[in-house]
């Protein structure tokens, strides 16, 4: 099978230039002005742009809260009409089990016939015992290359503390596997929960309350000392504020091979969602929390100086109807998280590029070509190049709409961009060759994306 996209405006991480893209089956093989041949399929993006398809690092399609499961896989086509045609999920080790183990057993159960886009996994460490931290060197032979620790969510199994997440350091890094943290003091967040609830303060704009930026700068800084004292890379993900990224900033400046992400919604909603009226609040509850506006810029210049070098979704598809009004009474029982897989793209381009934070290219660097990097993913995926997959991104810059949940394909009652504006619009994707989205609608197949492993010793170690 032939493909040939004509006349679009093919865009990288480091430049931009009009020219026509030949995939042949799943690969892209020429690049040029003027391709001749037979083609089976002849695609004219005249004024669009060709980008590589999005590489969103984290993802959740497994994460449960207090029992409240998210949406699964079976998702996952909200990812390929927004633009995103490979996923990383984080899949939490099964206490007693091994962390390949429970990664594969996850992925035959649950991603593999189901996907509708590539994935590929993050393990993460919930049972600290001597023979699990032995075996972290096999998740790089597995082609699992990364693995997370949460500092947060105190009570709950997957917490981790200093020990595991020092440990797991020393070990990880002779195996070239990056050791992420979600940052945030757990026991800080516990004190404050108790006592905005013993005021009677149960709403979920408490949930802001409990977690301000110090909290996040606090676990940051000190996952940073422990990366330093294991001489060993780290990855913050989800920075959500200033004072956290200032400690990420600090280290990467002083040339130590940590970095850190952002996600979408941290750009560009703020805490007041939080405070909407009749729980409608509780769809904004995520960890760490919205902040406040003054924080969007610190992240945008995070982004362009480097610190920060990926933008992901943190797509946790919880309903709000059932799942978020658990915490109707206590804003510590609202599942933590928010759906935005769709969005990614789209809320990148409307309010990073057309409003002038960041170019087209690095939209391209941190939407798609260095989170493959970081997750060694790089071999195939992330970027408009011959020999590599051929996921493809036809972006219509010339529509503007309204971003809807009744657009959403990810299966949840609510969208957190709900009425915003969009500029411009994901038209068509190709997923490895396959045209997977026309006219911004999924026409690809459930169970149609498939495991991209992941090679070790990912971009942090590259520094
Ligand atoms: O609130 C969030 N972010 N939920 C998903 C799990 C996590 O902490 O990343
Ligand atoms: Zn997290
Ligand atoms: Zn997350």
């Amino acid at each position: 099978m032939r493909t040939l996209i004509k006349n679009g405006t093919v865009v990288t991480s480091s430049n931009e230039y009009v020219a026509d893209v030949l995939i042949k089956d799943e690969k892209i093989v020429q690049i040029g002005n003027n391709i001749d041949g037979t083609f089976d399929k002849i695609v004219d993006a005249k004024g669009k742009y060709i980008l590589p398809g999005g590489v969103d690092q984290h993802v959740h399609f497994s994460f449960e809260f207090n029992g409240a499961k998210v949406r699964g896989f079976e998702s996952s086509a909200s990812a390929a009409v927004g633009g995103t045609t490979t996923v990383i999920e984080f899949v939490n080790q099964v206490k007693g089990k091994g962390l390949v183990d429970s990664i594969e057993d996850y992925r035959k159960a649950n991603a593999d016939g189901i996907a509708s886009v590539d994935y590929s996994f993050h393990s993460v460490m919930t049972d600290p015992r001597p023979e699990v931290f032995e075996e972290i060197p096999e998740l790089a032979k597995a082609g699992y290359p990364t693995m997370k620790l949460f500092m947060a969510y105190k009570g709950m199994f997957f917490h981790a503390d200093d020990d595991a997440i020092l440990k797991a350091l020393m070990i990880a890094k002779d195996a070239g596997i990056t050791v992420m943290v979600h940052a945030e003091n757990a026991d800080a967040i516990d004190v404050l929960q108790k006592q905005l609830v013993a005021e009677g303060k149960i709403e979920p704009y408490s949930h802001a309350l409990s977690r301000p930026p110090i909290v996040e700068a606090e676990a940051t800084r000190r996952a940073i000392y422990l990366a330093e004292l294991a001489e060993a890379p780290l990855y913050v993900v989800h920075v959500s504020c200033k004072e956290a990224l200032d400690e990420v900033s600090k280290a990467f400046n002083s040339g130590l091979p940590i970095k850190g992400e952002t996600c979408s919604h941290y750009l560009v909603l703020d805490e007041s969602n939080l405070a909407k009226p009749n729980f409608e609040g509780a769809k904004y509850v995520c960890s760490p929390a919205l902040r406040t506006p003054e924080h969007f810029d610190a992240l945008w210049n995070g982004i362009t100086r480097g610190s920060l070098n990926a933008v992901s979704s943190d797509h946790c598809g919880f309903d709000w109807k059932e799942q978020k009004h658990m915490g109707k009474d206590d804003f510590r029982n609202i599942p933590n998280g928010a759906p935005g897989l769709q969005n990614r793209l789209g809320v990148l381009w409307t309010y990073g590029v057309e409003k002038g934070k960041i170019t087209r290219s690095q939209l391209v660097d941190i939407y798609a070509t260095t989170p493959a990097k970081n997750n060694g993913l790089d071999y195939c995926k992330g970027t408009i190049e011959i020999g590599y997959d051929a996921d493809i991104v036809i972006y219509d810059p010339n529509c503007k709409s309204i971003i809807s949940n009744k657009d959403s394909l990810h299966g949840v009652d609510y969208c957190p961009y709900e009425g915003m504006e969009q500029i411009g619009r994901v038209e068509k994707v190709f997923l490895r060759g396959n045209m997977t989205v026309d006219e911004g609608k999924f026409i690809g197949k459930e169970g149609q994306g498939k495991l991209i492993k992941g090679n070790p010793f990912g971009l942090m170690y590259k520094l």
